[in-house]
Formats: C-alpha cells, structure tokens, sequence
C-alpha cells in the first residue's frame, strides 16, 4: 500500500494558483473545495488535501501533521524556522514584501513607529539597520494605521501597489521579493521518499511548463 500523503494549502490564492499546477502533476480534488471540510480527498487514495489558515501552513509541515504544504516566502520568513525543507519555487502569488508610509510625508523625529503582521520580519530588518523602531502588531488591513496615527509606516505585502495608492500611501523600501514555496517535513522527506519525490518531481515540471 502506498503511504499516505497529507498536503496543506490555505484558502484563496494558494489554493487558486497551487490547484493547476497541482493538476498537472496529476493530482485533482474529488470534492468540492468550497464546502466547510477541511480535509479533502483526491484522485489518489492516498492523497489528501489539508486547509488550513496561510500562515499555520509552515506549523502543519513543520510538526508533521501534513507531510507537505505551500507557503508565501513572507510566511516562512516570519515563520522563520529552519524545520522545512524549500524544495521548489511554484513562481505564483508574486509580490513584494515591502515598507510603505503616507505620500511626501517623513516620519517626524521621535521613534518610528512601524505596524505590520510581520513583526519578526520587521525586528531583523530594523535590527540590522540598526534602527530603533517600535513594533506594532497588526492582523490586516494594515494600510490603515498611518491613515489615523497608530503608526509612521507598515510593512506588507505590495503587488500592483492598489491598495497603498488606494489609501495615500506609497511604497518605499524593498525587504524581499516573495513567492509562494512548495514546504516538506523533513522526518516525512526521508520516510515517504518515494512518494514525494513523485508530487515533487511534477510539480517542478508543471512549473517549468507554466513559466
Ligand atoms: P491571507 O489570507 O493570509 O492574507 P492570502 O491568500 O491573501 O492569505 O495570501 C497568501 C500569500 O500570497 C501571502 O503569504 C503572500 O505570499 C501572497 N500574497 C499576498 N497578497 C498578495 C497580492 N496582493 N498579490 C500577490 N501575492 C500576494
Ligand atoms: C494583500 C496585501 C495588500 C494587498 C496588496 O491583501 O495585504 O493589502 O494584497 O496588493 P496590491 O498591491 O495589488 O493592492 P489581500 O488582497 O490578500 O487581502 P487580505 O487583507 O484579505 O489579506
Ligand atoms: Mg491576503
């Protein structure tokens, strides 16, 4: 019998982006994933899909509770754990991880403040400018905190820069291009080689054959 295989993946553009690639390497849902499940058969028996929240994705893999899963760079950066193996580079959800402030306004001479989800992302960067900055944690929307003075600026994630104009903000410095990674166990990479290296090996030629 062949040995199962769980695969975390989050709602929303992980989903929508990893679903083809994972298509052609022969992998499809049998059900439908828009129903309240969390666990999701496939084609193959012994595959099945894990839904989790995108930023519990590295969590899953890292504790072995999924054998492999897809997560935005800026989730691993902030996850920041040595745990996983990065096998591959899917190129979809691209963007910028990058910080962002009102238009012509620099921040005034006190401590800057900084609101981002990315604290640990935010710590290292000032850290190594050696900057003081303080830190405030947010859970979204973070375009808005400089629009009503909880913050100087944000770090976020930019694509087309929409929201960021949307809300009088412009983006200023760049912190790391970002796409989202194929993440396997390390313990699962040894003991289901065979099995993953298969998902693996056709998810790098989807890639190859998408770009
Ligand atoms: P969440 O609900 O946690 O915000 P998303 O589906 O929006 O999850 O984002 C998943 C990943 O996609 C992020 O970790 C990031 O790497 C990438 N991403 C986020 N926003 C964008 C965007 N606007 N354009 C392209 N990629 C993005
Ligand atoms: C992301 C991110 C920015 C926006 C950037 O939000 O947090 O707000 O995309 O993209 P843009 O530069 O093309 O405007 P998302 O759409 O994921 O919404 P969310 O708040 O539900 O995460
Ligand atoms: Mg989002």
């Amino acid at each position: 019998m062949k040995q199962s295989i769980m695969i975390a993946l989050s709602k929303g553009r992980i989903l929508k982006e990893t679903l083809p690639l994972l298509k052609q390497a022969g992998i499809e849902p049998t059900e439908d994933l828009n129903s309240r499940k969390l666990i999701f058969p496939t084609n193959h028996s012994h595959i099945n899909l894990l839904i989790v929240r995108a930023t519990d994705v590295p969590t899953y893999v890292e504790y072995g509770a999924a054998d492999m899963g897809v997560s935005g760079k800026d989730v691993l950066l902030e996850h920041g754990s040595q745990a996983l193996y990065e096998p591959l580079d899917l190129k979809i959800a691209e963007c910028k991880l990058m910080t962002a402030g009102p238009i012509g306004r620099e921040p005034g001479s006190g401590r800057l403040k900084v609101a981002t989800k990315f604290v640990n992302i935010a710590k290292r960067y000032y850290a190594e400018q050696g900057k003081q900055v303080d830190i405030i944690k947010l859970y979204g929307s973070m375009e808005l905190a400089p629009l009503v003075g909880l913050a100087d600026k944000i770090i976020d994630v930019v694509d087309t820069g929409n929201t960021l104009r949307a809300n009088g903000l412009e983006p200023q410095e760049l912190i790391a291009h970002i796409s989202s990674r194929l993440v396997v166990n390390k313990a699962a990479m040894k003991v289901k080689l065979h099995e993953l290296k298969k998902i693996i090996d056709g998810l790098k030629q989807a890639v190859l054959n998408t770009t």
